[in-house]
């Protein structure tokens, strides 16, 4: 499997010496086996077990409170908070998996993942939580973009924390494994990468600023067809299922692959005939000078006998690479490299 290696183009202190990496095994929600995106695992608040989605998009951490009805708390698989932590009264509101929602207040909480602790993380207690994490069979979010100053919450990301508790490097990444074998659907590795997964070595990509994850792409291909510009941007989104791209750059790729534009309900799917997708073009990503392709057994969405193309306009000027990227190229974050 190709790599690729998101990596913060300064150099930073020296490092002391780092614990060993982590690894959190990745759920999939079978309910909504069609979506294909399986990055939720299991995370300590309090004496509490929650599965949570892990969101490169998005810097806090989101649970629901006993009061939190409607929206994700709705759903059969909402867990609630039960601890005995409250919030100051003050709510804020921040967003999660790029343009979803939660209101709630700040409370500080033992996290834990696997052997990692968090003391004193602060956490988004949820009153009022959108519609989008249920969708994945989860209770709340871990946020895992990258550590600035600039999230409105202001407070510290779980990997700056662990970095700072737990003496692991400010480095992650994920594996995603498309068709299981046995159990496994995926691993997030906290602290590093698992070479196991790497065939090949990293390609490095230096990030545009220091306030995402996102990185210039070169091209995006479609067929022979360059529909990027000088200034296209991507992030690799571990919140969505598919790529969303800028609405002019997605309508020429769907024209390219056939998908009129159709669309299914207010979820701006466009469809495509389920026959003919041997003969569609290979998509790709021009990234560092390396190619990053992947066939349309990847880009088309299946849903028993209805077909999507999974490429969908995001009404912004950058792409959210999600899930059938990710089945094929095992990404690193990371925040620490010299
Ligand atoms: C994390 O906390 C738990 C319970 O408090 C403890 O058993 C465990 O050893 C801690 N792990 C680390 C890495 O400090
Ligand atoms: C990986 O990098 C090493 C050292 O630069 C090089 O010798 C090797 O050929 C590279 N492997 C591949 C598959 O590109
Ligand atoms: C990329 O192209 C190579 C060569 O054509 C092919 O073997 C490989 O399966 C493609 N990868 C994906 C993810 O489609």
């Amino acid at each position: 499997m190709l790599c690729l290696r998101l990596f913060l183009a300064v150099i930073l202190a020296a490092a002391t010496t780092h614990a060993d990496p982590v690894t959190v095994p990745l759920t999939k929600n079978l309910f909504h086996e069609f979506i294909n995106t399986q990055y939720a695992g299991s995370v300590d608040i309090g004496s509490q077990s929650f599965l949570l989605v892990f969101d490169t998009s998005s810097p806090n951490v989101i649970i629901p409170s006993q009061q939190c009805i409607g929206g994700s708390c709705s759903c059969v698989s909402t867990d609630k908070y039960v601890g005995s932590k409250r919030g100051n009264g003050r709510p804020i509101t921040v967003n999660y998996f790029d343009c979803s929602s939660a209101t709630g207040n700040i409370i500080t909480e033992t996290l834990t993942i696997v052997s990692l602790n968090s003391s004193n993380q602060g956490i988004i207690l949820a009153d009022q939580i959108d519609m989008a994490i249920c969708t994945l069979a989860a209770s709340g979010v871990v946020g895992l973009a990258p550590p600035p100053a600039k999230h409105s919450s202001g407070l510290e990301t779980v990997m700056a924390n662990f970095a700072d508790q737990d003496s692991i490097p400010n480095v992650f990444s994920v594996h995603h494994a498309r068709y299981p074998d046995g159990e496994h659907f995926g691993e997030l590795i906290l602290g590093g990468s698992d070479t196991t997964y790497i065939s090949g070595n990293f390609t490095s990509v230096p990030l545009a600023d220091d306030s995402s994850w996102k990185f210039k792409l070169d091209q995006v291909l479609i067929g022979e067809t360059n529909v990027a510009d000088d200034n296209t941007l991507g992030f690799v989104d571990t919140s969505k299922a598919i790529i969303m791209g800028p609405d002019s750059q997605i309508d020429q790729i769907n024209n390219e692959i056939g998908c009129t534009s159709r669309r299914i309900g207010d979820n701006n799917l466009c469809e495509l005939s389920c026959d003919d997708t041997d003969n569609l073009p290979e998509f790709a990503f021009i990234i560092s000078g390396k190619t990053f392709n992947i066939s349309a057994e990847y880009y088309v969405q299946r849903n028993g006998d209805i077909c999507y193309s999974g490429f969908m306009p995001n009404g912004q000027d950058y792409y959210m690479i999600g899930d059938f990227f990710i089945d094929n190229y095992y990404s690193e974050f990371n925040w620490d490299e010299k």
